[in-house]
């Protein structure tokens, strides 16, 4: 039994130690991963005044600093050595938000394994991942870190994406210990603004920002990290209702929990601290068990906790549950159980990559259709992104390297290239073209952190580019690239084909040309709406309704823009095929249903068209009347159903009233009345529909999962 364990180390433990535990700092020079520490590091592992390491990595650098803290310290307690390990390590894959297009929690799983086994071998435990902050606005430039806009969705990737580190026993095996972050509502920051405040109604943070977390924690993942953001005033990593009072008294959450970075400090400038002592010791009564970084809690926690004794228990209590992970992981009974230099040098692994890759790609356009390409069409390529190997792999690349990644130019070596910077001779090559395809969108430096953007259009002149192109009469396929859905109304208008493959990872190339050509077809959907402006941001499609409905017949003023639709130009859920899918009726298997009680939705799915592909069946939902205004539809079910040409399958969801909850007054409550339940290809397009009704209403009932 660990307890036991624990409890005996924290009565030998010094206030010192204790606190040393506390304590996490950058390791080696993060350029080239090199983990090899100088003396006076090596000298506070010894006195155990570190409790881990981030920013290390290779199996034989890390072992050698695990064995001066096992063999040379006093207490003999291993460290935590942990990195940002996002979409892959070695072997690098889509960027989650490509992941989470696939609407398929199985490809998010998969990719998170390859991470996990890659980095278990360079001696890693623990990635900064999954970020499950639901994201609605795409100025924010960490939207590619996440799983978009829907908190349904979100949950269910977050999920499979613990489970996919973590494995079936997070002490054996090539795992990691998952972080879900950054807990809460830094997606919602103000103005898309990277670190800036969120004002998030108690209602919308219960149904919307909080359900990832809540999915997280319940699938096990080991540590949560607290947000830069203030949510209502109260920076996240100082805030005690929500860290105490949700995650711990609430979810009974009873992993580690770690700051972002130097966050502890940074609550001096959000102007809640007045120096760093102070800061610290905010951190520790809020429930952060360890500091990333700012020094703070190593600086001035036990000399804080010396003068005032009530610290004590708080920092006995992160303390336990920082070594509780390290015996979760197995580090007491094996510390040198990671970590393996013969698999840290084997072969990437591409041909899963590559499968990855194809599931994430979204066909938002096929006009004509212009795709797939006819073989033997003479093709021009244009566009730098084409041949930008370094924008494949995405930010966060951990030991990824740009040389690893295919183009797009190099997997469509029979097309005439040209980067497009000189637009007379793009528009020359376009010209000799039966196709023109033309890579355009964001590289990866313009996504990832501190990365927002107050206008969200084409950079670079690459809209004088398209319009260039446009104007050769030539079908025209956009290969959109890029970590955020892009505003791109008026740069569209006129494209027959449209095609959104992100940033894919090192098989990138060859993904989309399979797709272009047939060879694969496109099945996922956009886990955010694209909007036509960046003026509509932020934008979800699970709004409320409103007093005077946009787009309605009023002769009045509604909910509208006056220069643009109200609505996006790609909707959430959105995403075609290269075949024809006809929709059934919606069956349910009763009329009514108690709190407790089940009932299942079934639509069937029919593939008319001439190709196999995969549709993905969404379910969404709407309580009409309540006693607060509903969201318009809210996603309750999906599933990617793979069809052969004229094969009919039925997909079925089971709901339970405990799904149509709603926070009110503090509490969850489910209301007795009708639900409209609705089935379709995209949150815009339902195609059919069917009502049941909750027969009794119930408070205080926990949202199903
Ligand atoms: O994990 C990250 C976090 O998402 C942003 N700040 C730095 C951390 C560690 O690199």
């Amino acid at each position: 039994d660990h307890r036991a364990r624990i409890q005996a180390l924290l009565g030998q433990m010094t206030l010192a130690e204790k606190v040393g535990q506390m304590n996490q700092i950058a390791g080696g020079r993060q350029k080239s991963l090199n983990s090899k520490l100088d003396a006076a590091m090596l000298d506070r592992v010894r006195k155990g005044e570190m409790g881990s390491f981030l920013h290390v990595a290779g199996a034989e650098p890390l072992r050698d600093l695990q064995r001066v803290a096992v063999e040379e310290s006093r207490l003999k307690i291993p460290l935590l050595f942990a990195m940002d390990v996002i979409h892959g390590y070695r072997t690098i894959l889509p960027v989650p938000l490509a992941l989470a297009a696939s609407w398929d929690p199985k490809v998010a799983e998969q990719a998170a394994r390859i991470a996990a086994e890659e980095a278990w071998a360079a001696g890693l435990h623990w990635t900064f991942t999954p970020m499950v902050d639901v994201a609605r606005d795409p100025r924010w430039g960490r939207v590619v870190e996440g799983a978009g806009e829907d908190a349904y969705l979100g949950s269910r990737i977050a999920e499979a994406q613990v489970a996919g580190f973590q494995g079936a026993d997070l002490g054996k095996g090539m795992r990691m210990m998952a972080c879900a972050k950054h807990f809460v509502g830094y997606g919602a920051a103000e103005g898309g603004r990277d670190y800036d405040s969120a004002e998030v109604g108690p209602r919308t943070l219960n149904e919307v920002y909080l359900p990832p977390f809540h999915a997280a924690a319940r699938a096990g993942a080991g540590s949560f990290m607290t947000a830069f953001n203030a949510l209502d005033g109260v920076p996240m990593t100082a805030n005690a209702e929500l860290v105490r009072g949700f995650l711990r008294a609430r979810w009974q959450y009873q992993g580690l929990v770690v700051s972002d970075w130097n966050a502890i400090r940074e609550l001096v400038n959000h102007g809640i601290a007045a120096d760093a002592r102070e800061a610290a010791v905010l951190a520790l009564k809020a429930g952060v068990d360890m500091d990333m970084a700012s020094g703070s809690y190593a600086t001035y926690l036990a000399e804080a906790a010396t003068a005032d004794a009530s610290l004590v228990p708080l920092i006995d209590e992160a303390v336990g549950r920082i070594l509780a992970a390290k015996a979760r992981l197995g580090l007491f009974d094996d510390p040198y159980g990671f970590g393996d230099s013969a698999r840290d040098k084997a072969p990437l692994r591409r041909t899963e990559a590559r499968d990855l890759a194809k599931r994430s790609v979204v066909l938002l356009r096929n006009e004509g259709a212009v795709l797939p390409l006819k073989p033997g069409a003479k093709l021009a390529l244009i566009g730098a992104l084409a041949d930008d190997a370094s924008s494949a792999i995405g930010s966060w690349r951990a030991r990824g390297q740009a040389t690893d990644a295919v183009t797009l130019k190099v997997a469509l070596a029979g097309a005439d290239y040209q980067p497009g910077t000189d637009v007379a001779a793009a528009v020359e090559t376009a010209k000799r073209a039966d196709v023109v395809l033309v890579a355009i969108g964001e590289d990866f430096n313009r996504t990832g952190e501190a990365r927002s953007y107050a206008d969200i259009g084409l950079p670079d002149g690459q809209a004088a580019l398209l319009e260039a192109l446009k104007g050769t009469g030539k079908p025209i396929v956009v290969i959109l690239m890029g970590g955020r859905p892009l505003a791109l109304e008026r740069e569209l208008t006129g494209v027959p084909a449209v095609l959104q493959t992100w940033l894919l990872g090192i098989e990138s190339g060859p993904a989309i040309a399979e797709i272009l050509t047939g060879k694969a077809s496109p099945g996922g959907r956009l886990p955010i709406g694209m909007p036509r402006r960046t003026g509509q941001s932020p934008q979800s499609y699970a709004h409320l309704p409103t007093g005077r409905p946009a787009n309605s017949d009023l002769a009045v003023d509604s909910a509208r823009y006056h220069d643009t639709d109200i609505g996006p130009l790609f909707a959430f859920g959105h995403g075609l095929t290269y075949g024809e899918i006809a929709y059934g009726p919606l069956t349910l298997s009763g009329e009514t249903v108690a709190p407790g009680g089940r009932i299942t939705a079934s639509v069937q799915v029919t593939n008319r068209g001439t190709m196999a592909v995969e549709e993905v069946v969404q379910l969404y939902a709407n309580d009409p009347v309540a006693s607060v205004s509903r969201p318009v539809a809210e996603l309750r079910g999906f599933a990617r159903v793979a069809l052969k040409p004229g094969q009919s399958r039925i997909a079925r969801f089971t709901l339970t009233p405990e799904q149509f909850a709603f926070w009110r007054d503090g509490k969850w409550i489910i209301e007795a009345g009708d639900i409209r339940l609705m089935a379709g290809a995209s949150s815009a397009d339902l195609k059919s529909d069917a009502r049941f009704r909750i027969t009794a209403g119930t408070e205080g009932q926990a949202p199903a999962a």
